[in-house]
């Protein structure tokens, strides 16, 4: 029921929620994706009930709780920061969900095996773009990815679609790329 209550509100709304019951920052201090941003994400994924969804730096776990209850997706995460890998593993287990919160680096973590990658890079670093850009080069056939803010251009990958998406901070561009036989 409560999570039902839940999904009715933004993400920013869940953001301020999770803040204030865990208290681990502000909403934008972690650069959380944005619900209108959210839906395009799962509209332009086809996320349906059991697709794997891999969020590559998925901060306090909002993306990933909003697309579980949304869309009944299966949530895994990779983070960094260990409070906040912390946090994203008590968001999923707080609303109720089953899913995977790996906590480390992108550059020293093999990915595990996802229908949809989502890369929210704008404060990547080189270092881990390349490195996701290796990891690219090993994934499944069929996946699809969806970056954020950064070109992600691979052999074994087709761009596939580039559309606008609006952020707090200003507006920039998401495009999904499908992996390929090489
Ligand atoms: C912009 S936030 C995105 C949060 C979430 N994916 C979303 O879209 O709402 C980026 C997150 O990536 C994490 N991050 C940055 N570099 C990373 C790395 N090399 N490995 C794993 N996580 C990283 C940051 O700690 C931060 O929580």
């Amino acid at each position: 029921m409560f999570c039902g209550w839940l999904w009715r509100f933004s993400s920013d709304r869940m953001a301020y929620e999770i803040r204030r019951l865990r208290g681990t920052g502000g909403d934008y201090t972690q650069g959380e994706t944005p619900v209108s941003v959210l839906e395009s994400i799962a509209t332009l994924t086809g996320m349906s009930p059991g697709v794997r969804v891999l969020d590559l730096g998925c901060g306090r776990g909002s993306a990933l709780a909003y697309w579980a209850i949304r869309y009944n997706v299966a949530p895994i995460g990779i983070e960094a920061i260990p409070i906040v890998a912390e946090t994203a593993e008590w968001t999923l287990r707080y609303l109720g969900l089953s899913g995977t919160i790996i906590c480390g680096g992108l550059e020293s973590i093999e990915w595990p095996v996802a229908d949809v990658i989502v890369v929210a890079g704008t404060c990547f670093s080189t270092e881990t773009t390349a490195a996701i850009r290796r990891q690219m080069r090993r994934c499944q056939v069929g996946t699809t990815l969806v970056a954020i803010s950064v070109e992600l251009p691979e052999e074994n990958w087709v761009l596939v679609r580039t559309i606008p998406a609006r952020f707090a901070w200003g507006e920039t561009m998401i495009r999904v790329y499908n992996s390929r036989p090489c």
